[in-house]
């Protein structure tokens, strides 16, 4: 976890798994500071809020679990609102559209779109939307792997065919590790919104998290954030 709170802060502890760019993630030379959308926005959240945010970096399918036994507040990673996850816990409003795309070895031609992906070998990052779809895809083999980092190298080695990932953080891989082997097709399935996640019936943090994020809303700083991670 970074930036322990000096005493007497109010301390939001934020799960994360930050291997999620551009939402989440450690930048290259080590630092332990936590970036990306999903970041910049729970801080200001929580300055808005009047505390100070602490972050641990969890296991995507770890998170519910580590606020189920309380070592967590909150949870921002890239996380989407379904009706399954409504039952386990309590969501923000929405703060972010995204959707799953599919990314293939740039000398593929067989693959165009989901509908292709029948009878494939796919990699998903455990527990997330993606693993859900790619279980529906008649006769595929699912690689369900611990990161989207992961998934990348599978595919790279030529054990899978197909990756199945959240569109910005295809497109965000492609563009920053200048990946010239692997491409990312237009065909998008579903339209999803993120949430930040807490307990079940915590309405008392979720109220000030609302609030906080309708702020940060109407004075602009959502849309800084936002134009500083995807503004071209
Ligand atoms: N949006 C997808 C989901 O909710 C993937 C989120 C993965 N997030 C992450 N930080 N690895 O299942």
């Amino acid at each position: 976890s970074d930036k322990a709170a000096s005493s007497g802060e109010k301390v939001l502890r934020v799960g994360t798994n930050a291997d999620f760019a551009p939402f989440e993630f450690q930048d290259e030379n080590g630092s332990t500071e936590y970036q990306g959308f999903d970041m910049d926005l729970i801080r200001a959240v929580a300055k808005e809020m009047g505390y100070t945010a602490e972050i641990q970096n969890v296991n995507f399918d770890g998170l519910i679990p580590a606020m189920e036994s309380g070592n967590i507040d909150i949870i921002a990673s890239g996380m989407t609102i379904n009706e399954e996850r409504k039952n386990q816990v309590e969501f923000s409003d929405p703060y972010y559209t995204s959707g799953l795309t599919i990314v293939v070895p740039k000398d593929n031609t067989d693959i165009n779109g989901f509908a292709d992906l029948k009878g494939k070998k796919i990699a998903v990052q455990i527990g997330t939307t993606s693993m859900e779809e790619a279980q529906k895809i008649e006769g595929a083999e699912v690689k369900a792997l611990n990161s989207s980092a992961d998934t990348f190298m599978e595919l790279k080695a030529g054990n899978v065919d197909a990756v199945i990932n959240d569109l910005p953080v295809n497109d965000y891989y492609i563009v920053k590790t200048k990946a010239t082997d692997v491409k990312r097709l237009d065909d998008k399935l579903t339209s999803e919104e993120y949430g930040f996640a807490m307990k079940k019936g915590n309405t008392e943090l979720k109220q000030k998290v609302d609030a906080a994020l309708k702020t940060l809303k109407e004075n602009g700083e959502y849309d800084k954030i936002y134009e500083k991670w995807f503004g071209t």
